[in-house]
């Protein structure tokens, strides 16, 4: 498949090019700063910029997929870097036809509903430190259930750099541990596995963890 990745310098956003090479995808990488991704048979690097105006045009034309990983550098001060950033991914999905979107959130947005009482509680102090973060990314996540095309948005809990073990649990409503950290790999698997299967997940919030 025709795979654009964008946020791809990023802790996740890497491992999706990775693996999406792997699995034969022709994978276009997407970054401020693409010449921080080393070239490879079938990824085309290109430069975009999702906040400054007219940054990504052009940059989806011909993809049927497209990945967002982009994030804040501090979650502390997010600024509007998701609400803005998605909107405008959004907006140049449909005027170049993408067929899916695949949002990469955080469990933090979670209500907690179809969590354990530990891991609702561990959300809810989060979402009171990190307030600024979780709004700007609802919006982000309400625009994209808004869009008229197909989307999955993936919420995970913490990650770390360690290896990925390809078992994890994912799903709509999965009952995921907040305290457990999954790997950055494992959440790549499963960002692209809402991007190329998946059937049931289409147009539906899956959590990602252990
Ligand atoms: N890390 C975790 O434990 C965790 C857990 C749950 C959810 N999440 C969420 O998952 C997403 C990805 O997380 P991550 O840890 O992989 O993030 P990350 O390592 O901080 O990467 C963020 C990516 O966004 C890019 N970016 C930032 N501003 C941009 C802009 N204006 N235009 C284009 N690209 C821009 C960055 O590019 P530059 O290289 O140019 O800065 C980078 O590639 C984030 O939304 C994060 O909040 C993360």
């Amino acid at each position: 498949m025709k795979i654009a990745v964008v946020g791809a310098t990023g802790a996740t956003g890497r491992r999706v090019v990775k693996h999406a090479l792997a699995q034969g995808h022709l994978v276009t990488a997407i970054a401020r700063r693409p010449e921080q991704l080393s070239s490879a048979e079938r990824l085309s690097l290109l430069r975009g910029d999702v906040i400054s105006p007219g940054g990504l045009t052009g940059a989806l034309d011909g993809m049927e997929v497209v990945i967002s990983c982009i994030g804040p550098d501090k979650n502390l001060s997010p600024g509007t870097l998701m609400s803005v950033g998605v909107a405008s991914i959004l907006a140049e999905c449909k005027r170049a036809d993408v067929r899916r979107f695949i949002m990469q959130s955080g469990i933090g947005l979670s209500d907690g509903r179809e969590l354990s009482c530990l891991s609702r509680f561990v959300v809810r102090v989060s979402g009171r430190i990190f307030t600024a973060a979780v709004t700007d990314k609802a919006v982000a996540e309400r625009m994209t259930q808004k869009i008229d095309m197909e989307w999955v948005i993936v919420r995970p809990v913490g990650m770390l750099d360690k290896p990925g073990k390809g078992r994890y649990t994912a799903g709509p409503l999965a009952r995921v541990a907040v305290l457990v950290p999954l790997s950055f790999d494992d959440c790549a698997d499963c960002l692209l596995r809402a991007a190329t299967g998946e059937p049931n997940w289409i147009g539906k919030i899956v959590n990602v963890g252990s």
